[in-house]
């Protein structure tokens, strides 16, 4: 299989949490994985993992056929792994540009007009040129998650990891947030996508993986996955034995 990232027997624990358990899965290039689980299954400890802000207690994290799994995570974000914060990270007191050319400077090591332009255009693509002249502290939530993207899209990232980026969101911006999400897939941009919005999910995912307690309890078809024993007991507290 042509994996873009797997892990392998990937387990992390914080003293009597586990937030991975011998997690094994692949990414393969140009797919959309989303996933899904209860608060604090670790999901966003996955992220970390992957991104390298979490070392891991045991396992390899596998990257465009190589072990990335010991690596920093600046030197990951520099070969193509961008995420976005479930809390939006921006840097507050910098304009929505500047935000955006930190990243093309400093990841995608970009310079001058190669990175102005580059910026101008992903900032098109997320609907935030209009702002670009605006401080990131003074963003609705909506344009903080454009944020988020634009900053992550900023670093020409090979594999896009999506951590709620839909939270919070009203319909309709909910709505134009797919859009933009799908228009960055069919570009060709492997995509990972934590999500609680599962409408939303649906609308881009080929494949679903469940997190319960850090263990990888489904893996599969989206619509299949979500009308699962293992999602209905997870969710609505149904034995999938009854
Ligand atoms: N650095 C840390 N030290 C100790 N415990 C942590 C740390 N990071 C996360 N945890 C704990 O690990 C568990 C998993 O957290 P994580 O943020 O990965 O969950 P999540 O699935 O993303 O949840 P949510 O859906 O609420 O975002 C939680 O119980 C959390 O409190
Ligand atoms: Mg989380």
């Amino acid at each position: 299989m042509n994996y873009i990232l797997s892990v392998s027997d990937l387990s992390k624990s914080f003293g009597a949490v586990t937030v991975a358990d011998e997690q094994n899965f692949g990414v393969t290039q140009g797919e959309a994985l989303g996933i899904i689980g209860p608060n604090g299954a670790g999901k966003t400890s996955l992220f970390n993992l992957i991104t390298g802000t979490l070392a891991p207690t045991s396992g390899t994290i596998t990257y465009c056929g190589e072990s990335i799994t010991k690596q920093s995570a600046a030197l990951r974000c520099k070969k193509g792994i961008a995420r976005s914060f479930q809390v939006p990270q921006p840097f507050s007191g910098m304009t929505v540009f500047e935000n955006a050319l930190v990243a093309a400077t400093q990841a995608a090591n970009l310079r001058g007009q190669a990175a102005y332009d580059f910026c101008i255009k992903v900032l098109e693509q997320t609907e935030l040129l209009a702002k670009a002249n605006i401080v990131a502290g003074q963003l609705t939530l909506l344009d903080r998650k454009r944020l988020e993207l634009t900053r992550a899209l900023c670093t020409k990232p090979k594999l896009l990891l999506l951590d709620e980026i839909a939270g919070g969101l009203t319909e309709s911006e909910c709505v134009s947030l797919v859009d933009t999400i799908k228009a960055i897939h069919a570009e060709g941009v492997t995509i990972i996508w934590i999500e609680h919005v599962v409408h939303a999910l649906l609308a881009v995912v080929d494949r679903l993986i469940v997190i319960d307690f850090g263990r990888i309890v489904a893996n599969g078809n989206p619509q299949q996955t979500m009308n699962s024993d293992q999602v209905r007991e997870i969710y609505l507290g149904i034995d999938a034995d009854v």
